[in-house]
């Protein structure tokens, strides 16, 4: 079936295996679905949409109970009792969210319900039931029972009011603030629906870097118009927060968080957007971090700052989640220590409404960090975990990274914070510390691009996060074969080959990039491409040689306790871990160490050949996966195809650029030959240095 990838995962196309299409149509035969509410009557409309494509007939939803139901869509207090009663137990845990799905004997027949405490279950229950059957899963002995293990599960768009995207390689912003209010885009329509079927119910319409005009009453009624489309879908609409608003769209002269003045400026503009917005989410706050005003401007703590603004949304239930990205320029020590400094210290201080919102690593969304300590580390306030679904530092659009893999990884990193098995998971999920609030939050890589993500694979790194969200013990591989199954084919010589081909990405772009625990050496603003010489920039810390520190003696950042000490900002037993590179996790080792270029690696490779082999190995690991995706031909349609092949080619070339260029250059300073196997570079340095960009997208 022909795709643009527009209808992502959820293309509904025909059940090609005969008995199973027999199977489900008599499934499908009697269908109890009684609408009456918005959430419910999205749910039927997304059913017909389902059935029509995957079996090719219409079904009739009856709104009254008989005898011949074959499927039963209820919430459980229009259940028949005698089905309620049966699955009592697990509707009494299953809270605001969760869903069952489950095929009951009852009357010497089995009939398949879908059964919830709210509408928002059923909708939930219904987009399962559809991905079960694009799937192909057989539902005859179906039992399943699922609620979301975390609150908020919410995308962060760094959409500017121009409509340009922060990192953004998919085009531009989906919000057209001009046409709007009046003017409803399906493209609302159908963002709304692919984010309720995976399960996420917040989105943050405007970036961290935040403009003070969307909290005026013009845009306030913009965005009173996507909360209106949205709400339907269960997805909450939140906005970021310019600290200096009351300064630049008040009138006000201080944005002081203790001033009255300003206290009683945003609990009004609270109340103006809540009378309009009743459910509106709250504020996302990016304060006193890479030029952003915030409370320090006024000699005032991150908890001032936070529990102001709490206290102005509380009244309506609303939350704040405020950022732990901050890093200043007065540090000198290591920018990778800084937000664990700034907030530990606040550790039980900030209201109940709000949630720390921290990157998954201590730096920036790198290839490979190690999980960013503050995990774990305050269990008296409630964090939120941060990824980055766009590729700002994976390859843009361009490369084919599959992010779900790069999550699980940091989910399952165990912070040790309450002895073994302390995962990020347990701290995320709130089930390590108990917390109020839990959240999870993915940087969209979501534009106007036919497809939406501009790379037809990264639309997997959406609905990776989203599943992850739900669930974060899902399993990553398992999230893949869901994902090519719904997308692409159920062809399980298509889904066994490219799954496999989906987890090794992620350390493909690894070892082109940033091999063993190097970090942050893409050319810098854009950071396409490599930069790993850049010295020149006013801030040390946004200085690829910052990070690498490379010279004649070795590479690496020494964050040992002989060095910056970051080590010491995790738990006993990883601090003396990291701190010592022969029980260093190797994948790590240059995050932590400086080593000469003759230390031995464990495979026994020194480490100047070792780095080599693994820039050689990324990019021949790119080289498999083209010559994979070319027999991927007869199960795909030619224009995905296509375009998968064309975005492989520039990947090839671009992991080739990385190598060349990070290996010359480190070459001046170990001063040794590129071991056998690794290619010899095709252009100088020089060439690679004088390479520049002022387009690049995103910046
Ligand atoms: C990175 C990114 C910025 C972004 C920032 C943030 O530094 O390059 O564009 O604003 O992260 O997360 O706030």
């Amino acid at each position: 079936m022909a795709s643009n990838g527009y209808d992502l995962w959820l293309r509904y196309a025909p059940v090609e295996d005969q008995t199973l299409l027999t199977t489900y149509q008599e499934q499908f035969q009697s269908v109890y679905f009684k609408g009456g509410s918005s959430k419910l009557d999205v749910a039927q409309k997304e059913l017909k949409r389902g059935i029509t494509g995957m079996l090719g007939q219409n079904i009739v939803l009856n709104p009254s109970f008989s005898d011949k139901n074959t499927l039963i869509i209820a919430s459980a207090k229009n259940l028949n009792t005698a089905i309620s009663a049966s699955l009592e137990k697990d509707l009494k845990d299953l809270g605001e969210e969760g869903f069952i799905i489950k095929s009951i004997n009852t009357n010497g027949k089995n009939v398949i319900v879908v059964t919830a405490n709210t509408d928002q279950g059923i909708l939930y229950g219904t987009f399962k039931l559809l991905m079960l059957m694009q799937e192909n899963r057989d539902l005859s002995a179906i039992n399943r029972v699922e609620k979301p293990k975390i609150d908020l599960r919410i995308l962060n768009h760094w959409d500017n009011l121009d409509r340009t995207v922060e990192r953004g390689y998919a085009g531009f912003s989906l919000w057209n603030w001009q046409k709007l209010p009046g003017f409803i885009d399906q493209r609302y329509i159908d963002y709304a629906r692919a984010n309720a079927s995976i399960g996420i119910n917040g989105t943050v319409l405007t970036n961290v870097n935040a403009n003070a005009l969307v909290l005026t009453p013009r845009y306030i009624d913009k965005v009173t118009a996507l909360a209106d489309v949205f709400r339907p879908y269960g997805i909450k609409v939140y906005l970021t927060a310019r600290f200096s608003a009351p300064i630049e769209i008040g009138g006000l002269e201080t944005a002081d968080p203790l001033d009255p003045k300003v206290k009683q400026w945003w609990k009004a503009k609270s109340d103006e957007i809540y009378q309009k917005i009743p459910d509106f989410g709250g504020f996302l706050v990016k304060a006193n971090s890479e030029g952003q005003p915030g409370p320090q401007n006024y000699g005032r703590s991150h908890v001032d700052g936070a529990n102001m603004l709490a206290d102005a949304v509380s009244p309506h239930g609303g939350i704040v989640m405020w950022r732990a990205f901050v890093y200043s320029e007065d540090d000198a020590t290591d920018r990778a220590k800084q937000a664990y400094s700034e907030f530990v210290p606040f550790d039980g201080q900030f209201r109940d409404n709000v949630i720390i919102q921290v990157k998954n690593g201590p730096i920036d969304f790198q290839p490979r960090e190690p999980f960013h300590p503050m995990f774990g580390a305050m269990p008296k306030t409630p964090l939120m975990i941060e990824f980055q679904l766009t590729q700002e530092y994976l390859g843009f659009s361009t490369h084919l990274v599959y992010l779900p893999k790069l999550f699980e990884e940091v989910l399952q990193a165990d912070t040790y914070q309450e002895g073994k098995g302390s995962t990020v998971a347990k701290v995320i999920d709130g089930s390590l510390h108990d917390k109020k609030i839990t959240g999870m939050a993915g940087v969209a890589n979501i534009g106007t691009d036919i497809n939406w993500t501009g790379h037809p694979f990264a639309e997997a790194n959406w609905y990776g996060f989203g599943r992850l969200a739900w669930d974060p013990e899902l399993d990553s591989r398992d999230i893949a074969k869901e994902w090519l199954r719904a997308t692409f084919s159920n062809k399980e010589e298509f889904v066994n080959t490219m799954e496999q081909v989906m987890i090794d990405s992620r350390e493909a772009v690894v070892n082109y990039m940033t091999p063993l625990g190097l970090h942050h050496m893409m050319d810098t603003g854009h950071h396409y491409g490599p930069g790993p010489w850049v010295d020149n920039l006013s801030r040390a810390d946004w200085n690829p040689v910052y990070y690498h520190k490379a010279d004649s003696l070795g590479i690496g950042f020494d964050r040992t306790k002989s060095g910056s000490d970051a080590v010491d900002q995790y738990a006993p037993e990883l601090a003396k871990r990291f701190n010592d590179p022969k029980t260093t996790p190797e994948e790590f080792l240059l995050w932590f160490h400086h080593l000469p270029w003759d230390y031995k690696l464990k495979n026994g490779e020194s480490l100047w050949n070792g780095i080599a082999l693994k820039y050689q190995e990324g990019v021949d690991e790119v080289g498999t996966l083209i010559k994979t995706w070319g027999k991927m031909k007869p199960y795909v349609d030619a224009a995905r195809f296509n375009e998968v092949s064309m975005l492989l080619d520039i990947q090839l070339k671009e992991a080739k650029w990385w190598r060349d260029a990070c290996l010359l250059y480190f070459q001046q300073f170990s001063q040794q030959p590129l071991p056998a196997g690794v290619e010899k570079p095709a252009e100088t340095l020089d060439y690679f240095k004088s390479l520049r960009f002022p387009y690049a997208p995103g910046n």
